[in-house]
Parts: C-alpha cells; structure tokens; sequence
C-alpha cells in the first residue's frame, strides 16, 4: 500500500503542490466521507426517526402467515408420545409441521449435526423447539400450540458446573474432548517459583439483548425456490441451513439482510433456526411466512454467553513477575456442540492476556448442560479467559504489597521495536506489543496514582461507602482462528452516471460496517461517500461468506471491496492512457474528478466516456489474509493476523450494607490503529465497555432446578441502562495507534476488543470489597458481581 496515502486519508487525494500550480483553476474540493473522517453511521438519522427498516417493518405479502415454535417444558425428557390433533383442529391454525414433516434434513447445526430444527424423540433443554404452528394471526397460532398433549419420561438432567462435571465423569464423557495448550514447563516453573498464587474464579452467562429480537421471513419462488429475509451475521450458512431442511441445493436459496438491529454473536448460527422453520412452513403452504420471537422466548430458545470457570495456579518471584501458570478452564456449553470448540479454544488463546507467562499449561473441558446451547457472544470467549489471569495479579499484588498496577507492568509482553519478542501459550511470537506505552499514557491521564492515594484515604475515613481503583490492559488476537474463515467478497458497480453501489459479504448490525467500508470505496474513487449506494447483503451478489464476526468485518471486506474498485479504477485508467495518450502517471484521482495529462474531467464524465467505449465497469473483490496458520493438533502456529490493544482505569464505590454500587468514572485508551472512522469507533469502544460492564455486573441468567431460566425478561434480567454509564466517562481513541500488519488502511478492528476493557470494573470492585475488610483478606468475587455477590464477599473479607 502507497504510504502517502496512508498518511493523507481522508485529505484532498495524493496531490503534490508543484502539480497543484500546473492545474487548470478547478474548485480544491475535500473529498466528504473519505477514509479516516468521523462521519455519523449511514442509518444514524433513519435509526433515530425511526426511519430505518429492519424485517419485521417491511410491509408484508398477502397471505403471509405467522409462526410460533412451540416448546419442550422438561431440560431432559424422552418424549413418549406427543399428540398434535387438538393444535391442528384449533381456529386458524393453517399448518403444524414437526419432525417427521422436513423434507431434507432435521438439523440447523453450523458444524457438528446435533441441532435439530424439531425434537424427535430426546428433548433436551426447556425451551428446545417441538413442532411450528402456523396461522393468519400470531395469537392464533401460539394459542393453538398450547392445546398440544406432550407425554414426556423425565432423565436425570444437568443444569449446573458441578452438575455437568459430575454427569460427564460418570459416563466418561464431556461434550467436546478436552484441549491443551502448553509453553515450556509449566509444572516445573510452578515448582521451583518463590511464590505461587492459586484461585478459581466463575463467571456466568449473558443474554444478547439485541434490540431487534429473532426474525426470518421466507417468501416461496417458483420452482421450489426460497428467499429467505434473515436477521443475521451469516447470510451463507442460513442459507446452506435452509437448503439443507429443504433438501434443495443451495442456489435455490436466497438470503438477503439490510440491517440488524444488534447481533452481538447472538445471531451467528442461531438465525438459522427460525430460517429454516420459515422455510419449511412456506414450502408446506405455498404462502410467506414470518417468524418473529418476543423477548420472553427469544431469551428461553436462543443460546447465550459460556458460563465458564477457571482455575488458576500462577508462580512469581519476590517483585512480582510471573515464572509460570497453569490454568484449568471448564465451560458449561448447553445441550449442543454449536461453537462451543472454537469459543472454549478462544478462552485459551487468552488466558495470558497481556502478560508474558514465560512457562504455561492451558487445560480446557468442555461440558454438556440441559440447558439451551450456548454460542457465540461480543469477544467469543477471549473474555471469559483473560478473568483469571488478572485476578492472579491482583491477588500477587495483594500478597506482596505491590500496586497491581506495578505487577501487571512488570509482566507485559515486551514493546514493538525493541528487538525481544513474548511467546504465548500457542507459540505465536507477539511481535506488535504496544500496551505498556499504552497503559503508561493512561496512567498519566487518569491521574492513576494521585487517584489511588485519594481511594486510600476515603476508604480510611468512610467505614460504610468504600471505593476501589483498578486499571487493566486488554490484548486480542484478531482473525478467526478456524484460519479458512479469513476471506471476503465484494462486488461493486460504477453506473454510467457515476453512481457506485457497493456490495460485499459483510453485515450490519449497528457497529457501522457498511459505512467504513462505504468510506473505502469512496476513497478509492475520490467520490463523496454520498455517492456510494450501501445494499442489504445477500448470497445472490456474494456467496460463500463467512458470518460477519471475530471484530473481522471491515479488516475483510475493506479490502475485498477496495480490490474490487481497484480493478474497476484500473481499467478507467487504462481506457484513458488509450483515449488521451498519457502515460499512467498522468491519469490522477482528485476529489470528484480525474486529472488526465493536462486536462480535467469530473469522474462521472470520464465513467461515461468509459461506458460508449465499451468498458466493464463492475467488478468482484476478494481478500485472504495472508501469513496466518495454526495447527490445532499442537496448539502452535500463528492464528492470529495481528493484535488490538486498549487500557481502561475505573473508580467504584460500594456500599456495603446494601452492596449496590456504582461506577463513577471510566478512563479508556484504546488502539484502533489508524482509525477508519474516529466517529463510529468511539461508539464501538464505549458501547463495548458497557456491554462488557453489564456481564461482570449486573446481568444474570439464573436456572431453577428443573432448568427452566428464569430471569427472560427485562423486568428480571438486568442489562445497563443510559443511568449505569459513569458521569465521568472518559474514551480515547490512543492516537499513536498504527497497525505493522498491512489491514485496510492500517486500521485496527474494533469490534469486541473493548468489552474486555470492562476487567477494570470488577477488578475495582474486588479492590473495593478488600478495603471493606481494610485490605486485609483477598476476596474472591465471582461474577456476575451483583449487589448479593458483593455483600457476601465482604461479609467474607471481615471474617463473616
Ligand atoms: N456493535 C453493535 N452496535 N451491534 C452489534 O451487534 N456486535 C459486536 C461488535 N459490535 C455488535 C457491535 C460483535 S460480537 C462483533 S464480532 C463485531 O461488532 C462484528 O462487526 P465487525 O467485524 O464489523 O466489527
Ligand atoms: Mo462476534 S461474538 O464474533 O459475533
């Protein structure tokens, strides 16, 4: 990539100032919504007025027939006989479908084929699909449902951790095999360290939350032929899903999503549930067919966050640097396999977080609940996994009277440039490290030590409110780390009026992707991103895509796109070294024209130009990211392109009668390289941060005995709200940010990295809880930490 243009992003083109005087006086135009500039989200106006449509405000087809998916009441039954005569005789009911009614395959499983769209014989979790009732209302159909006689033979069902743990080793069995990663010898490093720390620390689940529930709406073609609206991250797989319950081939199945209205994982392999069922009820029927979840059952059928353990064993020396670790994760996956390999193994590629373990040993088992299967969700693991690592430093600055800071900095990765390169526990060299200068920095904006003093203080003087300080960094690897799942796809036109639409593999889902990946293409023309025609994703322009995650989205489909207005840009060129006899040089991109030899012409003339000279003005892009290989059999290799960095500091304050507590201020750097856009990268970081606040806060899934969930609903279920968010919440983007691997534009992906940022905020909230028992005794706050947690754990600390 040309580096001056990575340096003049966004500015007037790559003119130089001697040309600059050559020119024919033309209007110096900067070029609006180019690469780098902060513009607003292509929908911010129609999201706010409500102007933006999402699936369920299209106007519907005559006909269209609504779906409700009747569900299993027992975590593990057989089910003995299930009688759906009173559901079909029920006033409006159209069609009921269950298993033995799917043409093709029982299953919308993304990998493993133990998903079935309906239950057959073993029901699996309450909540689990049964049978689908169709009908004109919606009410209709959910009443009919009720009307069904289920005779179920209850199994002995695993809920909880301890319980899962107990079933898999009786029958010899976890649901995915257990995984290692190893560095050295750990258990040899363990052995010979001065000190050793050693803990175990549980954190829950997570419901999605997006504000747009579950949706699909299938409308039947001819031929058997299916276009299928999704709510989705992964166009591609729904439609293989469909397809696959169809017994159709893929062509002869459409997927297409304009928006969602936030994923967040939650719609990665999920989606192709209510897909499938549509499908199959529209092809039953010959009529459309939409399926939309209220937020009550969405929360009981869709899978959520892993509920994972860890258990830690870290060695030190007398200053505080670690020797070696071991770490025992075991993630409570639900009834399916789902992504449950790839999340558990993400736990694991992040156990280190940002540290240099130098020795360590990663052991992961991944166990079987009756409960809903658990999937992807903002960080896929990474989260989950980078907890016990900074609880074991917290607790080796407890031990030696050391500020945690002070640990974690003597521990990190060591700095880009400097010539030393860390070893993780998958034997990726980290080459890119820049979070101690990036912590540093934070250190001195937040005010960190002074901030710490006047913690001491109010907590030396204040016997019932206590505060608690913590400042944590955050390193995430960035590719999927199934390495083929790194490519994309784009297709884009130029039209004769130079109008551009862009199309590519990418979806949206709030994060602002198809305006980043708007701004690429309009630099690449030098046209006002206005002219670029953003539409809804779907199979038909791009096929074979990968779902729209692992923060991986503009880092793919930027280049895709970029390559594919290359190659259209490529051929005006050619076509005006023919027309004009100039040498390549000599034809020049400014904003909104082109400068050939001497002469300029705005670029919609010399597209017009192009267009009677019979040149092709569409073309597709694809990307691979190069240089990435690991090798799961040996845990070793390179599965990562490159790393984001970021550093958050937070001040609570709990009271400890009630253990409600606050967060009062939020200090964020965060490294998204050179910023696609400032504007919507902010909102990636603060919303990320506050998602991820929610999980360690106040955000429980709680299951009753039986399995069934009860906290599906917001009136139970606690997410953040505008009030949670700090009065004083400080987020910058850290501007030395630059990206060594060649990603679009040198930017930096975005999109989970900043929910882990959140480790501040219970690591401050477990600083609180210690000074409650005047830092006497190190607590051991699990999360979620809600205000019961809190109160045990200082109840704890003062020896209660
Ligand atoms: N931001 C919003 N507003 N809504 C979302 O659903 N999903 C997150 C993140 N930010 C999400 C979001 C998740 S889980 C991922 S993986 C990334 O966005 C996906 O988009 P990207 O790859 O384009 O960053
Ligand atoms: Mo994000 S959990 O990778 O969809």
């Amino acid at each position: 990539m040309d580096e001056t243009r990575i340096q003049d992003r966004g500015m007037a083109g790559t003119v130089s100032p001697e040309s600059l005087d050559e020119r024919p006086p033309v209007k110096q135009a900067r070029l609006k919504g180019g690469v780098g500039q902060g513009i607003a989200h292509d929908s911010g106006t129609k999201h706010v007025t409500g102007a933006a449509r999402y699936i369920d405000d299209e106007p519907e087809l005559p006909g269209t027939l609504q779906v409700f998916i009747a569900m299993s009441a027992r975590a593990h039954a057989r089910i003995r006989a299930i009688d759906l005569s009173p559901v079909r005789a029920a006033p409006g009911v159209v069609c009921v479908l269950s298993a033995s009614d799917i043409p093709g395959v029982n299953d919308y499983s993304p990998v493993f084929g133990d998903d079935p769209i309906f239950a057959e014989d073993l029901v699996s979790y309450v909540g689990q699909p049964l049978f689908a009732v169709a009908a004109a209302d919606l009410n209709a159909a959910r009443m009919a449902a009720k009307l069904a006689r289920v005779d179920y033979e209850d199994l002995l069902a695993a809920i909880t951790i301890p319980q899962a743990i107990r079933l898999a080793d009786e029958f010899g069995e976890d649901l995915l095999p257990p995984h290692e990663m190893r560095l050295g010898d750990a258990e040899a490093a363990l052995a010979a360290a001065p000190h050793v720390v050693e803990g175990s620390v549980e954190t829950g689940g997570q419901d999605h939350f997006y504000l747009e529930g579950q949706i699909a709406y299938a409308i039947p073609g001819e031929d058997g032929d299916m276009l299928v609206h999704s709510s989705t991250q992964h166009p591609s797989e729904v439609q293989h899903n469909v397809a696959k319950a169809l017994g159709l081939a893929d062509h002869a199945v459409t997927v297409e999503v304009r928006r969602m209205g936030g994923g967040f994982g939650g719609k990665e392999s999920q989606p192709a549930l209510f897909a499938s069922v549509c499908a199959l009820v529209a092809r039953a029927t010959g009529r459309p067919a939409k399926c939309r979840l209220d937020r009550d059952d969405d929360m009981e059928m869709t899978g959520k966050r892993h509920e994972m353990r860890a258990d830690y064993r870290v060695g030190h020396d007398a200053a505080g640097r670690i020797l070696g670790a071991e770490f025992r994760h075991v993630v409570r996956c639900g009834y399916s396999k789902d992504l449950s390999g790839a999340i558990a193994d993400r736990a694991m590629f992040h156990a280190d977080n940002a540290y240099d373990l130098k020795a360590a040993r990663i052991h992961s088992r991944r166990l079987k609940t009756h409960t809903v299967s658990n999937t992807a969700f903002r960080g896929f693991g990474g989260p989950q996994g980078m907890v016990a690592i900074e609880r074991a430093i917290d607790r080796i600055a407890f031990d030696l009277k050391l500020d945690p800071l002070d640990v974690r900095r003597r521990n990190f990765y060591p700095a880009m440039g400097g010539g030393r390169f860390g070893r993780t526990p998958y034997h990726q060299t980290v080459e890119d490290c820049v979070v101690a200068e990036i912590v540093g920095d934070l250190e001195t904006s937040s005010d960190y030590r002074a901030r710490r003093e006047a913690v001491r203080a109010f907590n030396a003087e204040s016997p019932i409110l206590k505060k608690g300080l913590a400042l944590t960094p955050v390193k995430f690897g960035i590719s999927f780390t199934t390495s083929h799942l790194n490519q994309a796809g784009a297709l884009v036109h130029v039209y004769k009026d130079g109008s551009v639409a862009l199309n590519h593999g990418g979806t949206e889902m709030g994060q602002g992707l198809f305006t980043k990946v708007a701004q690429v293409v309009a630099e690449e023309f030098q046209i006002d991103v206005s002219n670029v025609k953003i539409t809804a994703t779907t199979t038909a322009k791009v096929p074979n895509t990968s779902a729209t995650a692992a923060s991986s989205g503009s880092d793919l489909n930027g280049m895709a796109a970029q390559a594919a207005a290359r190659t259209i840009k490529g051929r005006l060129i050619d076509y005006a070294m023919q027309r004009y006899h100039v040498a390549r040089e000599e034809v020049v991109f400014l904003p909104g024209r082109v400068r050939i030899g001497a002469e300029e012409k705005r670029f919609r003339d010399l597209v017009g130009e192009a267009y009677l000279a019979r040149v092709s003005l569409s073309s597709t892009g694809f990307y691979a990211t190069p240089g990435i290989a690991y090798d799961r059999e040996s845990a070793s290799g390179k599965p990562f392109y490159y790393f984001a960095y970021g550093a958050a500091c937070a001040e609570v304050v709990v009271d400890t009668l009630t253990g409600e507590n606050r967060l009062l201020r939020a200090d964020i750097l965060h490294d998204a390289g050179q910023s696609l856009n400032p504007a919507l990268d902010l909102g990636q970081i603060e919303g990320g941060f506050v998602q991820g606040m929610g999980w360690l806060t106040t955000e429980e899934l709680w299951w009753d005995k039986a399995g069934r969930l009860r906290t599906h609903a917001p009136s139970t279920y606690k997410i953040p709200t505008a009030n949670d968010r700090p009065d004083d919440l400080r987020v910058k983007l850290w501007e030395k940010g630059r990206n060594p691997a060649a990603t679009i534009y040198r930017s930096k992906a975005v999109g989970e990295p900043p929910f882990m940022l959140a480790l501040s905020v219970f690591s401050a909230l477990n600083d609180a809880v210690c000074a409650a028992g005047d830092y006497r005794r190190f607590p051991d706050l699990d999360a979620p930490a809600t205000p019961e947690r809190l109160l045990a754990a200082v109840d704890a600390v003062r020896g209660g």
